[in-house]
């Protein structure tokens, strides 16, 4: 039984949390570098990037200018609140993947509140940011009850499997769905879909595909926020596992690769360099011009987002989107 894995923390009578006893299933920074970065085609995985300085930078990311996702993602859920509720009733518990502070979970609790639901909320987080996130929601909802899982999506949704008292709308925003490959895409939306019973909703935020100017600004801001971001993993290498990387011997590389519809994140080496990283027992050598991967990010289309909900049985009730057509959110019923 899962749950024997977990501690259970009671912050108040409104608010607990369960958290993993112990955290054998991270995947930890030195692994990585071993696993990944050591050898050709080098890589970071992008859930590196949110250390504190990390979450801090992408939190700026968010507010930018040619970061148009954030705010219209947030603009369309505003939007919708009223069309939203009208599928919802008294009876909803929401559950989140991802944090659970944000101006977006709040649009979705006002939809949840309108509909006469809104009193459970259930964030699922790796992170323990979710402590102090989840919290700040209990003052400006008096009737709402937290429990919060601090864990990975996949045990968080096996627990929420066992939630069959009352339905779940499920909430996956923010195109995070767009940092997995197309095949670790499916099987999570599968592993979400299996973790759904009869009535359960699915809402899904996803950046759709567009112009390459567009999408490659976004990740090529002029105040180079993204570059400080994408940089930053290095940072964290020195810091962590007593690398010595000269960050100024490498830049940020964010083009649009337009077959597989996608923006592509690189550090790219600007000159021959070795790097020891004794954290990880690994020295690197890398060559002028080699590139050191860490992200993808996915760009929908509305066939796109159909044959993934058909290839997982879930059928799509409704999907808004902005007037320009740069982001989508979907909701999908089981
Ligand atoms: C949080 C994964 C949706 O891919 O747009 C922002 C992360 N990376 N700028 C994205 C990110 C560079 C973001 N996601």
């Amino acid at each position: 039984m899962v749950l024997l894995n977990h501690l259970q923390c009671i912050v108040s009578e409104r608010f607990r949390y369960t958290r993993l006893a112990n955290n054998l299933k991270q995947d930890s920074l030195a692994e990585a570098v071993q696993k990944k970065l050591r050898n050709a085609p080098r890589s970071i995985p992008p859930m590196f990037f949110y250390d504190h300085v990390g979450s801090q930078l992408f939190e700026e990311i968010c507010s930018l200018p040619e970061y148009y996702q954030t705010r219209t993602e947030t603009a369309i859920l505003r939007a919708i609140r009223y069309e939203l509720s009208r599928y919802l009733h008294e009876q909803f518990r929401l559950v989140e993947l991802g944090s659970g502070s944000s101006v977006k979970t709040r649009c979705v609790l006002d939809s949840l509140q309108d509909a006469g639901a809104g009193s459970e909320y259930v964030p699922i987080d790796i992170s323990d940011a979710l402590e102090s996130g989840a919290g700040s929601l209990l003052d400006d909802y008096p009737k709402l009850r937290i429990t919060g899982i601090v864990d990975t999506y996949e045990h968080g949704l096996s627990i929420v499997r066992h939630m069959t008292n009352s339905p779940n709308l499920i909430i996956f925003l923010g195109s995070s769905l767009g940092n997995m490959s197309a095949s670790e895409s499916i099987s999570f939306l599968r592993t979400i879909r299996v973790s759904m019973k009869d009535g359960d909703l699915l809402l899904l935020g996803l950046d759709l595909d567009k112009d390459v100017a567009t999408l490659e600004a976004a990740y090529n801001d002029t105040q180079g926020v993204t570059a400080r971001f994408n940089l930053n993993i290095l940072h964290r290498l020195n810091r962590e596992l007593n690398a010595n990387f000269d960050v100024s011997k490498f830049s940020h590389y964010a083009p649009y690769n337009k077959s597989e519809k996608r923006i592509e994140m690189y550090l790219k080496s600007e000159k021959d360099q070795s790097v020891d990283i004794p954290g990880a027992n690994t020295t690197l050598y890398l060559k002028k011009d080699e590139l050191i991967h860490t992200e993808n990010s996915q760009k929908y289309t509305i066939p796109h987002i159909q044959t993934m909900a058909d290839s997982v049985n879930l059928k799509i009730k409704r999907i808004w989107h902005d007037a320009t057509k740069k982001f989508s959110v979907t909701l999908m019923s089981t």
